[in-house]
């Protein structure tokens, strides 16, 4: 099935890994489009959806200890369908622009290149799970992991991860984004935030057009 990109609205992801600064980023550009008039939702996964709350404490509570990839895969799958089903779909019908923090790519990263399940695969199942829905544009908040934990405290099941896996994320992130360049902006996190919310606008603002009401 090809890729389907909406014909209304406007949808926009946020990734990258822990401590990348995605909240403060995804707050300034919400700011930002209001301010410009345009209807917003700020949404994320795992955890936009009233079942992906609970998903998302399966899946990242220390307390539920060892899963299988596979089956941690599928949690996600799980969040992301209800996710685009419920929220994500209406909203860009509704001609909104939609921002989630994290979308396919955090599958693709985490528990493809992170967790090393085959990723052709894994894509086949979040694809499905997402109606093969894509992002006009996914914002890759770059940040070597040894920063990134810095930037943090306590750590859940995957922030818990040792290095070398957050490594194998991040360099994941990096190479979906250099396959495609028209949809994606990477941005490196350690600049000033006002700094990196100037980049994300300058690449937001020619899609703006996108998001019409039907
Ligand atoms: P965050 O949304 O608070 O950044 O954290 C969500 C965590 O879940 C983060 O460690 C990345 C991880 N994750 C996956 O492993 N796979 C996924 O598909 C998604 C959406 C998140």
């Amino acid at each position: 099935m090809d890729p389907l990109f909406t014909e209304t609205g406007l949808f926009l992801a946020l990734e990258g890994g822990e401590g990348s600064g995605k909240s403060t980023q995804a707050a300034l550009l919400v700011d930002w489009l209001e301010g410009l008039g345009r209807p917003v939702l700020l949404t994320r996964e795992p955890g936009g959806t009233d079942v992906g709350k609970i998903l998302r404490r399966i899946v990242l509570d220390n307390d539920t200890g060892e899963l299988s990839p596979r089956t941690e895969a599928l949690i996600y799958a799980a969040d992301k369908a209800e996710h685009v089903d419920r929220v994500v779909l209406p909203a860009l019908a509704d001609g909104r622009i939609v921002l989630t923090d994290r979308y396919v790519d955090s599958t693709l990263a985490y528990q493809g290149a992170g967790r090393a399940l085959g990723v052709g695969e894994l894509e086949a199942v979040a694809r499905w799970a997402t109606s093969e829905l894509r992002p006009h544009l996914t914002i890759v908040l770059d940040i070597d992991p040894a920063v990134g934990h810095t930037r943090f405290e306590g750590a859940d099941r995957i922030e818990a991860e040792p290095l070398e896996f957050h490594q194998r994320v991040r360099q994941h992130f990096l190479d979906l984004a250099a396959v495609d360049p028209r949809h994606y902006l990477v941005v490196d996190g350690t600049r000033e935030p006002e700094a990196i919310h100037h980049d994300i606008r300058a690449a937001v603002e020619p899609w703006l057009a996108q998001a019409v009401a039907p």
